[in-house]
């Protein structure tokens, strides 16, 4: 029985495991193999001058969710990396809530499982013992440690943990953990600060003013990542603007990056002695990268869903038309079969339209009562189907989960298209 529920489905298409998976590329290990990264060469070069260059820098790169932030960046810090750079292996991801003391914490906690990784001696004895009993009362505990730090590095025990305002015995232990790992290394270093947008706008604003001479440690290159908002708020504060060195777009990668992305994966998963099987036709991807804008982490999760869904005993290869048909069975499956009411789908199909959509809209456009609506929606709602994506005064914003995307695929229809072409030609 359970070798039936049990199964490998990617050994059938000849892979080690899955090649849609959406994991980022990581500078040490990870899934995904790091040759499998295509393009952004101008943007590697440019990334790669600043931090390769001494005298320290704080980087923005900024794009939308999915198009290949993570990666970019892990990829470049690998090759700093491999150049004796030294850099915290894992990003370090921001965390709503984070105060300054908190931030820097973190990122002693992220240099401190790298350099334990590290078979070089970038601290002395004394520093790194200091900094194992920091990270050692237990990292999770994030206030403890707070008090730790304090008891470490030695400032008041009766100072607020809470407090906004970075203590300068903070900074200067960090300041002297990094200057012997640069003395050590004989390079300067790279931080690289992950998602910046899980920060509202008032907590970004107050954490880097407050970390204003924090980010300028000397030897130091900080990366921060984020979303497009995170660069119109960072742009918002001149006093940070100023010390700013270079901001990079990442953009949506090409129909064509996809393709080789895809079948490099294919070509470094590939099981030895095994012919392996890319399971779609060239016109599935364009129609997912048409549907998605190009954004490569949608277009790879509509993939793995639909091989999953559709894979019994052999490895198929998918048309457009048995993967809209497939991915819509997995809608009708995950969502439709819950709704109540077809009014309720009618509502749904109107929210899958727009980015965002307010009742008031739905009402007007559907011409049903607001409190119908509200109802519909509080079903849709528990479904997981949609959610409150913002809120202004009484106005509620509403948007579909991205997956619901689907159900805007058209299925191809073979016969009729070559009629209709004959037809418009009639007189
Ligand atoms: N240039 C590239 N070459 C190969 N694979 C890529 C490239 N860019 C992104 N990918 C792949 O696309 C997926 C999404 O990338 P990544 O996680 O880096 O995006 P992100 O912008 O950081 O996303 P998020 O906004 O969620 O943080 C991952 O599986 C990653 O391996
Ligand atoms: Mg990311």
């Amino acid at each position: 029985m359970a070798s039936e529920i049990i199964r490998d489905i990617w050994e059938l298409y000849g892979v080690r495991s899955n090649p849609f998976s959406t994991a980022p590329i990581l500078v040490k290990g990870g899934i995904i193999p790091i040759d499998c990264f295509i393009g952004r060469h101008d943007q590697i070069l440019r990334l790669g001058k600043t931090i390769g260059s001494k005298g320290g820098s704080r980087c923005l790169v900024f794009g939308d969710v999915g198009v290949g932030k993570t990666s970019f960046v892990n990829v470049v810090r690998r090759y700093a990396v491999d150049n004796g750079i030294f850099s915290p292996f894992k990003e370090i991801a921001f965390q709503s809530g984070w105060t300054p003391n908190e931030l820097i914490l973190n990122t002693l906690g992220g240099i401190f499982t790298t350099i334990k990784l590290s078979n070089k001696k970038l601290l002395n004895d004394e520093t790194y013992s200091k900094l194992e009993s920091l990270i050692d009362v237990g990292y999770n505990d994030i206030n403890y440690n707070i008090g730790a730090l304090g008891a470490v590095i030695g400032y008041g025990k009766d100072r607020k943990t809470t407090n906004r305002v970075i203590s300068s015995s903070t900074l200067a232990f960090f300041d002297s953990v990094c200057q012997e790992i640069i003395t050590n290394s004989g390079h300067e270093m790279v931080i690289h600060y992950n998602n910046v947008e899980l920060l509202s706008e008032k907590e970004i604003k107050s954490l880097f003013e407050n970390l204003r001479d924090f980010f300028q440690i000397e030897g130091i290159h900080f990366i921060f990542v984020g979303n497009l908002s995170v660069k119109w708020y960072l742009q918002s504060m001149p006093r940070l603007s100023s010390i700013m060195t270079d901001t990079i777009s990442i953009d949506t990668l090409t129909f064509d990056e996809i393709k080789e992305i895809i079948n490099k994966r294919f070509e470094t998963m590939r099981i030895e002695g095994l012919e392996y099987v890319v399971p779609f036709t060239d016109d599935c991807l364009k129609i997912l990268y048409d549907l998605w804008g190009g954004n490569i982490r949608h277009i790879l999760n509509s993939f793995s869903t639909a091989i999953q869904e559709r894979t019994i005993e052999k490895a198929e290869i998918l048309d457009e038309n048995t993967l809209t048909q497939t991915l819509k069975s997995v809608l009708q499956k995950r969502y439709y079969s819950q709704i109540p009411t077809p009014r309720a789908k009618d509502v749904l199909m109107e929210i899958v339209k727009k980015e965002e959509i307010t009742n008031k809209s739905l009402a007007d456009k559907l011409g049903i009562p607001r409190s119908n609506v509200s109802q519909y929606i509080r079903d849709l709602e528990r479904i997981g189907c949609v959610y409150l994506k913002r809120k202004t005064g009484k106005d509620k914003f509403w948007s579909a989960d991205p997956s619901l995307k689907w159900a805007l695929l058209k299925e191809k229809s073979y016969v009729q298209r070559p009629i209709q072409a004959f037809k418009a030609q009639q007189p």
